[in-house]
């Protein structure tokens, strides 16, 4: 596997950088690689396996499913005809409070609402410890097995740049973490081991940017001031990390994602410096990166139409992320089940005209909420816009109780719905490249749990299963 090939290679050539963060994982690739690897995808039996120089306690329990034989080869994905059929690694290497209540709640902390507050107002060593049985935890690799089973091709893994172990010898800037807690890397390593022993292409995606992208909680710091985009420091700290995951890992990561959700709404400075790091990022990587990896770019809340002619040659394979979800504003809630399907109908004419003479178009955020009930959805302390106990209460649209957490509680009409919709989006992201949902599980919300919705029964178990066919007319 040319994955593996490359890691080896890059391994010895990288040494110290490997061993410097990532050691056990590292050897983990070194030790798998090693004589199995030609280079090409066809052959390489063995690679990305094995346990060996595994010496953490905490890692021996996925010995047992990595035999050295097992692994399959997995040949490139082909962006031009077939289609991504994925799922978001949500909420574990970027925490979110509505997607892991009980992190939050255990803190005891009410002043804890995202990433940066769990490493700033807790010590150190019980954030490290609490986050590392996360890491552990959250995903194993019976998701994986569960995903592949599932017809599911990619995941998409959310990542903050604090996980990333750049060292001064990595950049000319800022290496520090501080108030987040690092730790995280040789667990990505792991997943993408993982993702490749079962068969699912993998899309590493800078989530959490320095200085915050957006100020939600998702990009790890909710702030009415992020500073991304308008800090130069914090653009050059993003792409020094882009590159150094390009050549750590690069021939391991089908897509590498430069940034997700940048705000580009909050003014020209932002829109046109997210541009110019898209560019500068994509010739970067591009210099370092050991294969023709994929880069993926998003189009930053300003509609795939506003990157008209943008990356569109002379920089390889990039494909456009775009995001839909229905549910975060009043006129939004305001639909009905029949609105929700046509307006999702209504997307294929912008995106299909928009892929037609530009990037391959991906839609990497959507789900089957309706609702902003699931609890902390809006933020820890703050209520949903659905039953009027939003910050700024508005119309009220009915109780939360069936819409969100247990399925148990959920109408027979609302999951027929949930098929519905589930159908309805699919099939539009499938006129172009494809589609990424958020996300494959959360603590409770069924809403938006892929893993959730295959149990009961309103996700098929073969994604390509349609009872309503035609769905757009
Ligand atoms: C982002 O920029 C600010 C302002 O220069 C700086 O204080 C902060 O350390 C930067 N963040 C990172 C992660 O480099």
């Amino acid at each position: 596997m040319r994955c593996c090939f490359w890691a080896t290679a890059s391994l010895l050539a990288l040494g110290p950088a490997w061993t410097r963060a990532a050691g056990q994982q590292c050897r983990l690739q070194v030790n798998a690689a090693t004589g199995a690897d030609s280079g090409d995808s066809s052959s390489g039996t063995g690679t990305g396996s094995g346990s060996g120089g595994h010496t953490s306690a905490s890692e021996t329990s996925t010995a047992t499913s990595t035999g050295a034989s097992s692994t399959p080869t997995l040949a490139a994905f082909d962006y031009a005809k077939e289609k991504v059929r994925g799922v978001n690694l949500g909420g574990w290497f970027v925490l979110e409070p509505w997607i892991t209540p009980s992190l939050f709640e255990e803190t005891g902390n009410e002043d804890i609402v995202d990433e940066y507050t769990y490493g700033q107002l807790q010590d150190q060593d019980t954030a490290l410890e609490k986050l590392t049985q996360h890491w552990e935890t959250w995903y194993t690799e019976d998701d994986f097995a569960e995903m592949e089973a599932a017809g599911i091709n990619h995941v998409r893994i959310p990542l903050g740049y604090w996980s990333v172990p750049l060292t001064s010898s990595d950049t000319q800037g800022y290496t520090h973490t501080d108030p987040y807690v690092p730790g995280a890397w040789p667990y990505l390593l792991k997943a993408l081991n993982w993702a490749k022993m079962h068969n699912i292409h993998t899309i590493v995606d800078l989530h959490g940017a320095p200085g915050s992208q957006n100020g939600y909680d998702n990009s790890g710091q909710r702030t009415g001031n992020p500073q991304f985009a308008v800090t130069p420091t914090n653009v050059s700290r993003a792409l020094d990390t882009m590159v150094f995951i390009a050549k750590e890992i690069g021939g391991m990561v089908d897509v590498l994602e430069l940034l997700n959700e940048g705000a580009g709404f909050r003014g020209d400075d932002w829109a046109s410096n997210i541009r110019q790091y898209f560019q500068d990022a994509t010739t970067a990587v591009r210099n370092v990166a050991p294969t023709d990896m994929t880069i993926m770019i998003g189009d930053a809340f300003l509609g795939v139409q506003s990157w008209d002619g943008f990356l569109t040659s002379g920089v390889g394979k990039v494909i456009m992320d775009t995001h839909d979800y229905q549910l975060f504003s009043e006129p939004e809630l305001e639909r009905s089940f029949d609105e929700h399907v046509s307006v999702a109908c209504s997307n294929i004419e912008t995106l299909t005209s928009y892929a037609h003479d530009n990037l391959w178009t991906v839609v990497g955020e959507w789900s089957n909420a309706i609702t902003d009930c699931t609890l902390w959805l809006n933020g820890r302390g703050i209520g949903a816009r659905w039953d009027a106990t939003y910050v700024t209460p508005t119309s009220y649209h009915g109780s939360c109780s069936s819409y969100t957490g247990n399925s148990d509680g959920f109408s027979d009409e609302y999951k027929t719905f949930l098929r519905r919709y589930w159908e309805v989006q699919t099939y539009v992201a499938e006129q172009v490249t494809g589609w990424i949902y958020w996300t494959w599980k959360a603590e409770n919300a069924d809403d938006w749990s892929y893993q959730r919705g295959l149990a009961g029964g309103w996700i098929p178990q073969d994604p390509t299963d349609r009872l309503y066919p035609n769905i757009c007319g």
